[in-house]
């Protein structure tokens, strides 16, 4: 028996997500195979119809679909609900149900480089950005009971409704970008979660970090490039790093197994997707 997966998005012509699932499949020896659906909006229904009539065990949903695809599903699991977004679709006989992996993908990669970090909740946490990967991240932290996680952004409105997703544990405070760079020495971990410092814009950061901890944690979940300016300015001010390749990677890793029942092994992929993206 050969095992379907797949993406839609638009466009979606250089994910990497075939080549970690690829290796996915490869490493635990399962006939599968994992291709890519380049679709325009007024196919999605359709689509989404032959996916599962021709029985794909799964499928991943990107730009612009995360929200859209929703009304096409039959169930969606807790986390998706909340977060109002789906990446990851099981096809179970038949009855499609949508995932978000984003934050607990995000939350296994940074424990993997810091692991004491989830005992430690009583650290105080910076997210910058309030889009789809923020809420996600976000609603994934304060599930795990983090005390203190604050929000900038550009737009006010946007870090409002995400800090309606708090569980009773956690604290938010809604800061401007300005406000977050005048009290960044403050946070021991700071997530950066805008498309600001993304290729081609390489030379933008969204605040500066000049007055950092050094004991701080940096974030970035921009891997294109794998060094941003905000990860160099970060590190040449003591910071301890955290890439966002490895996000890509262990989101990657729980939508696998939530297809398969088993946590694929990620071993030397971390190394080999750091090259390929420094190309
Ligand atoms: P994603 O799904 O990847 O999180 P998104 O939902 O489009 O992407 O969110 C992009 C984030 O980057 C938002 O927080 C956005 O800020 P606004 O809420 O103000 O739009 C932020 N962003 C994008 N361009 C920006 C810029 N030039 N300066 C500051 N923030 C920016």
């Amino acid at each position: 028996m050969e095992y379907k997966l797949g993406l839609i998005g638009y466009p979606v012509k250089h994910s990497l997500s075939p080549w970690i699932h690829s290796q996915f499949l490869e490493n635990a020896k399962i006939n599968g195979t994992y291709t890519i659906h380049d679709i325009k909006d007024e196919c999605l229904s359709k689509q989404i119809d032959m996916m599962r009539e021709t029985e794909y065990k799964g499928f991943n949903v990107t730009l612009p679909y995360k929200q859209k695809v929703i009304p096409y599903l039959d169930e969606l699991d807790d986390n998706a609900s909340n977060i109002g977004a789906v990446n990851t679709v099981l096809n179970d006989e038949g009855r499609l149900i949508g995932y978000n992996t984003d934050g607990t993908g995000y939350l296994r990669s940074l424990q993997q480089y810091y692991p004491q970090i989830v005992e430690e909740k009583d650290k105080s946490i910076l997210i910058i950005g309030a889009g789809g990967a923020a809420r996600g991240i976000y609603y994934a932290l304060s599930q795990l009971g983090f005390q203190t996680i604050d929000i900038v952004n550009r737009t006010r409105d946007n870090a409002v409704s995400i800090q309606e997703l708090a569980s009773r544990n956690t604290v938010t405070h809604v800061l401007s970008l300005t406000q977050g760079e005048e009290n960044i020495h403050q946070y021991d971990v700071i997530i950066q979660t805008t498309n600001v410092g993304m290729k081609p814009g390489v030379q933008y950061s969204p605040l500066k970090l000049n007055n950092i901890r050094d004991s701080a944690i940096v974030s970035d979940i921009i891997y294109q490039p794998i060094w941003t300016n905000f990860l160099k300015e970060a590190f040449s001010n003591g910071a301890r790093i955290h890439h966002g390749h490895t996000m890509l990677l262990y989101q990657a890793q729980y939508a696998f197994e939530l297809w398969f029942g088993f946590r694929p092994e990620i071993g030397r992929m971390d190394q080999q997707l750091k090259q390929l993206l420094e190309g």
